[in-house]
């Protein structure tokens, strides 16, 4: 079977120009034949690539199973609300939702769907979620969460050298390399005026495009977690390797054009562009305050008196209780996943 980067080098020499623009590279890179995601090499975990929240810990599943309660109810407790948990990798805070055991899914944890697009991921879903590599047409009722899903869908790359032009990839005897080109169409956000020399930033048309389909279609809540900067203006003016990262195996990884297929490729979400083509979130509020909002607070405390409680004859309920201290500590350092940003939009329709 031909390699990831075989793969994109036969589509790339089979274009016009020979040519790929930047977003539909990362898009193969990615999610394409054999690329990070869909081959089962890229994946969010200990025995994976990187640690996100629900990774850290059931923690952070714990106090989203207490946010979704409180959102079922204010929707008046409808018997067909769903969970789409979009991109939701090895199914970590699936795992750990159903495990809180919300009322919301009580007797039916199948209305909890899981939308991971690299079907390899789907081995370790939780029993009883639905598995789906994407969501299903016709109206979203209910919440749609998406953790640290944005950061990874593909985004066109721009690159100050005077204006602002747009990268392509080509190939050359097995090698990718940057081509620049004067922009096709006009970004919705503004494009920054004072870039640093040789300044880049991402144009996240497809992340603004997903935002605005669901909330087309949604009757409910849509909640979206990230690592993100409220304005593109700021990566305009930081080194380009410090938003637009790679990963495998815990490490930050090699070019982006390089190790194609085996490195994951991500970047700082820019909240500007999110909302240009759908509107102001209702709320916008830091990882942290949103734990904190959830009460991860009480249940850290619950934690302590368990395990104070059980600890002279630990068993692993108590272990999970003290876990939740150390847990707690890393979600809501706003050095990391605490200084993630949650975006909220409310759609409720009759
Ligand atoms: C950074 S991981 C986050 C995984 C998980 N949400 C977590 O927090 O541990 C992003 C995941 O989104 C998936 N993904 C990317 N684009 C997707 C799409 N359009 N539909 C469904 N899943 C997608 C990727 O395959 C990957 O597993």
């Amino acid at each position: 079977m031909p390699s990831a980067a075989e793969h994109i080098g036969r589509i790339i020499d089979a274009a016009d120009n020979e040519q790929l623009r930047f977003d539909h590279f990362m898009n193969e890179a990615l999610y394409g034949a054999q690329g990070f995601y869909t081959s089962g090499v890229g994946r969010a975990g200990r025995r994976g690539d990187f640690i996100t929240s629900p990774e850290i810990g059931p923690l952070f599943g714990t106090v989203i199973a207490r946010a979704l309660d409180a959102w079922w109810r204010d929707m008046g407790r409808p018997h067909d609300f769903h969970i789409y948990d979009v991109g939701a990798g090895p199914g970590g805070l699936a795992r750990a939702v159903i495990a809180a055991q919300p009322d919301c899914l009580a007797g039916d944890v199948s209305r909890y769907v899981c939308v991971e697009i690299g079907e390899a991921q789907w081995k370790t879903h939780p029993d009883g979620v639905t598995s789906m590599k994407s969501l299903p047409s016709g109206e979203l009722r209910g919440v749609v969460l998406a953790n640290e899903l944005l950061d990874n869908l593909p985004f066109r790359l721009l690159v100050c050298d005077g204006t602002w032009r747009e990268a392509w990839v080509t190939h050359r005897a097995g090698a990718f390399s940057e081509v620049l080109y004067p922009l096709s169409d006009e970004p919705a956000f503004a494009l920054p005026t004072k870039p640093i020399l040789g300044a880049r930033i991402p144009w996240q048309q497809a992340a603004g495009e997903w935002v605005s389909d669901i909330l087309s279609r949604l009757n409910g809540r849509l909640v979206v977690i990230d690592y993100a900067v409220p304005l593109t203006t700021e990566l305009a003016q930081r080194p380009w390797r410090d938003w637009l990262r790679t990963y495998a195996g815990h490490e930050k990884g090699a070019h982006y054009l390089r190790n194609v297929g085996a490195q994951d490729i991500t970047t700082d979400v820019c909240i500007d562009q999110i909302i240009a083509p759908c509107g102001q979130p209702d709320s916008v509020r830091s990882q942290s305050q949103f734990l904190q909002l959830w009460g991860i607070d009480e249940l850290v405390e619950e934690g302590k008196r368990i395990w104070n409680e059980e600890s002279a004859r630990p068993g692993l309920g108590a272990m999970k209780m003290r876990s939740r201290i150390s847990e707690a500590e890393a979600l809501l350092d706003l050095n990391g996943p605490g200084g993630f940003s949650v975006l909220e939009w409310i759609r409720l329709r009759e």
